[in-house]
């Protein structure tokens, strides 16, 4: 029997997912830095910042940062920012439509490459951390990403994940849950003219790992030393592990 992926709540042959991913994409480009910011209530900002904080991009020493589905440069252009002179950063993504939005705001400061996660154009130990944001539930074999991302890391470079999780305070997990679906969609609607696209981004944070099995996943890539910290009561969480 042929194998088969969640797409958002629905189950669909895997190697039919990532064309479905890259439809949503495609289809809220234009408007996702902004749905971001509507939806997350500015929330993902601080999210970002805190991921960034993590990678700790040194002032004084070269640093080569890969973003893996980096779409609009987000987490590149932070580290940029946070990070010395010698600090370089390359986003890949598999979508050239969020990829020329993150071209447009970086000004040359960043090199944009279109690439599947699970099969990066990268040599070996190529760089010292490798990022990737709101982008491993996307992808269809996680696994393939996370050997790839340990591949392209150096030993002693880190790899650092943030997520949607699992929410586990009482009440606030039946509030989360009922504005995700109750408005999530309909935003989505009214700003990107595709709810369906929101639908999913809502049904696959549910079809994601939990926590602890991420991690588990992570280890069992390569990495050692893999913890995760939740983030506002676990609606999302930064995983991490090294490359030794
Ligand atoms: C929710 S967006 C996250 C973008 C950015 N990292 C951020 O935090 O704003 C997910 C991104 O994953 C990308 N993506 C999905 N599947 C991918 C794959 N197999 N390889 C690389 N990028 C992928 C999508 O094109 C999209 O840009």
């Amino acid at each position: 029997m042929a194998e088969t992926a969640h797409f958002g709540a629905r189950q669909v042959p895997l190697i039919e997912k990532q064309a479905l991913v890259d439809d949503v994409f495609h289809s809220v480009a234009r408007r996702y830095d902004l749905m971001n910011d509507l939806m997350s209530f500015g929330l993902h900002r601080a999210w970002k910042d805190a991921l960034v904080t993590a990678v700790d991009p040194p002032k004084r020493r070269p640093f080569a940062l890969l973003d893996v589905a980096g779409g609009t440069g987000d987490i590149a252009l932070r580290v940029i920012d946070r990070g010395g002179e010698e600090t370089r950063a390359t986003v890949c993504d598999i979508n050239s439509d969020m990829l020329a939005i993150g071209c447009g705001r970086a000004g040359g400061r960043i090199t944009f490459t279109e690439a599947n996660a699970e099969a990066l154009p990268f040599k070996d130990r190529s760089f010292d951390a490798a990022t990737i944001a709101f982008g491993i539930r996307n992808v269809p074999r996680i696994e393939n990403a996370l050997r790839e991302a340990y591949r392209v890391l150096k030993r002693g470079g880190r790899f650092l994940c943030l997520e949607f999780s699992r929410v586990d305070l009482p009440v606030m997990d039946r509030l989360y849950d009922a504005y995700s679906f109750a408005a999530i969609p309909p935003i989505g609607k009214a700003v990107t003219g595709d709810g369906g696209a929101y639908r999913y981004l809502v049904e696959s944070i549910r079809k994601f790992p939990p926590p602890e099995r991420f991690a588990e996943m992570i280890g069992e890539a390569g990495f050692a030393r893999v913890e995760f910290t939740r983030l506002s009561g676990g609606i999302v969480a930064i995983h991490s592990g090294w490359k030794l």
